[in-house]
């Protein structure tokens, strides 16, 4: 198994490009079950989640062709898939395939709402707290699907398709919500989605959707109306920069100081995260080639943060931030509203010397004078990288063991950093 060492205390200087988000990369590719023409997908990110669902797709008889490289393009440019769902093979999806990644039980829209049935298997437990899948199954039901939970699978019916409905979400969902629209762009008839999440990746498969001859607007606020159509074409479309990815190269130059140039990414896409930074002393200036990042000597201020379904603070760059907050001049506190149990990262940092108290879904973060490297083990995605930012900053050489949760969401993250003058190297085997 691959470990990443890193000697901290470098300052990171340059440039990072950012990646196409993962998370619209992956209902974008499912989404490419809704029609039988070629979907091509450009900026998507060499991630290890990527390639399984390519082999999920693949287990529906899905074609994921990858564009080899184009003379004289960047080693960093994203990935063009060409995605073609010509002739469904099985709409069965099983649980050896869903259990490794989760986004792949959403298969299930676009499978009942062009074949008139899907059996899929739920997800199982997840290192993140519970995640149960009760509202997409609401939503698939109000749009007239008939689902029986039968031997660990989902199995959801539409013999004479799905027809258009009312989707009100009791909390905010991006799973349910990407679930939703896939399904109500094949209904019969007209389908409002309220209480819709308003992530981004919402807004850009709803993009590419309309793109494919899909009826949706509103996508990207609370209520998204889609007028269901007969059937969708191919079309080509680029992937959104990654925000969770911009995020996280921010706090890790506000964690060692320097001045860094992210490139190919956009403020608005997590305004919430740089509002945070700019409170805790960090210089966040807005270019016409992305975000400049920057910390010369100032010491961090400690925050006060609550996570929350965008455009809040999100989830996923909680672990980071507090990593980031363990040097902090004073105490900071993190509220995580959205996972329980999103808090694996917590006895990690304090083998580096973080001290972090937590009280249900509060935690309280104690500023220290400096971390100390040591062996640590990555327990999730964010998880991992808020390690790799607190390791950056510590004295000392630290080894991040278990990076396959890392290379599930983070495209050359030891290149990108090191680039900016970061000691950090993999090990592998
Ligand atoms: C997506 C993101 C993930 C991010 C999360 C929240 C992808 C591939 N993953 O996950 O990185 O952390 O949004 O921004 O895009 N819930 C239910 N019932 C359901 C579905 C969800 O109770 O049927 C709950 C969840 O347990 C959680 C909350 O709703 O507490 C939000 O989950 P959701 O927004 O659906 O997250 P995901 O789509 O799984």
């Amino acid at each position: 198994m691959d470990r990443i060492r890193i000697v901290g205390g470098q300052r990171l200087n340059g440039v990072i490009p950012i990646s196409g988000a993962k998370n619209a990369t992956l209902p974008l590719m499912i989404a490419s079950l809704l029609t039988a023409d070629t979907l091509v997908l450009e900026n998507v990110p060499r991630l290890a989640d990527v390639r399984l669902l390519q082999h999920i797709l693949g287990n529906h008889g899905v074609d994921v062709m990858i564009a080899g490289k184009r003379p004289g393009e960047p080693d960093n440019a994203g990935q063009t898939l060409h995605i073609s769902a010509k002739t469904i093979v099985d709409t069965t999806a099983p649980y050896d395939l869903v259990s490794r990644m989760r986004a792949s039980f959403w298969v299930i829209a676009p499978l009942v709402a062009r074949m008139g049935e899907a059996r899929v298997s739920m997800p199982g437990g997840c290192a993140i707290g519970t995640r149960p899948v009760d509202l997409l199954i609401m939503a698939l039901e109000a749009l007239g699907a008939e689902i029986e939970i039968d031997g660990g699978y989902v199995v959801a019916r539409a013999r004479k398709g799905l027809r258009g409905g009312e989707v009100k979400f009791p909390k905010v969902t991006v799973s349910g919500t990407h679930v939703a629209v896939m399904a109500a762009a094949l209904a019969n008839g007209t389908t409002v989605i309220d209480n819709a999440a308003c992530e981004p990746e919402i807004g850009d498969v709803a993009d590419c959707l309309n793109k494919m001859g899909a009826k949706i607007s509103g996508a990207g606020t609370p209520r998204i109306v889609i007028e269901g159509v007969a059937k969708l074409n191919g079309a080509r479309h680029a992937v959104l920069p990654d925000r969770i990815e911009t995020g996280t190269y921010a706090m890790a130059v506000a964690m060692t100081g320097g001045d860094v140039l992210l490139q190919n990414t956009r403020p608005e896409l997590l305004q919430a995260g740089l509002d945070v930074l700019v409170k805790a002393g960090v210089g966040i200036v807005p270019t016409n080639e992305g975000i400049r990042v920057s910390r010369n000597g100032s010491a961090l201020q400690p925050v006060e943060v609550t996570t929350e379904p965008f455009p809040g603070f999100p989830t996923d760059l909680q672990a980071q931030l507090m990593a980031l907050m363990t040097r902090a001049k004073g105490t900071s506190h993190i509220t995580e509203t959205i996972f329980e149990n999103r808090f694996m990262h917590v006895q990690e940092l304090a083998r580096l010397g973080a001290r972090i108290h937590l009280d249900g879904e509060r935690a309280t973060i104690e500023g220290v004078e400096k971390l100390k490297g040591a062996p640590v083990m990555a327990t999730d995605l964010r998880a991992s990288v808020s390690l790799v930012i607190a390791a950056l900053a510590a004295e000392g050489e630290t080894m991040v063991n278990r990076v396959y949760h890392l290379d599930r969401g983070f495209e050359r993250l030891e290149a990108k950093l090191g680039a900016c003058g970061a000691v950090i190297e993999r090990i592998s085997g």
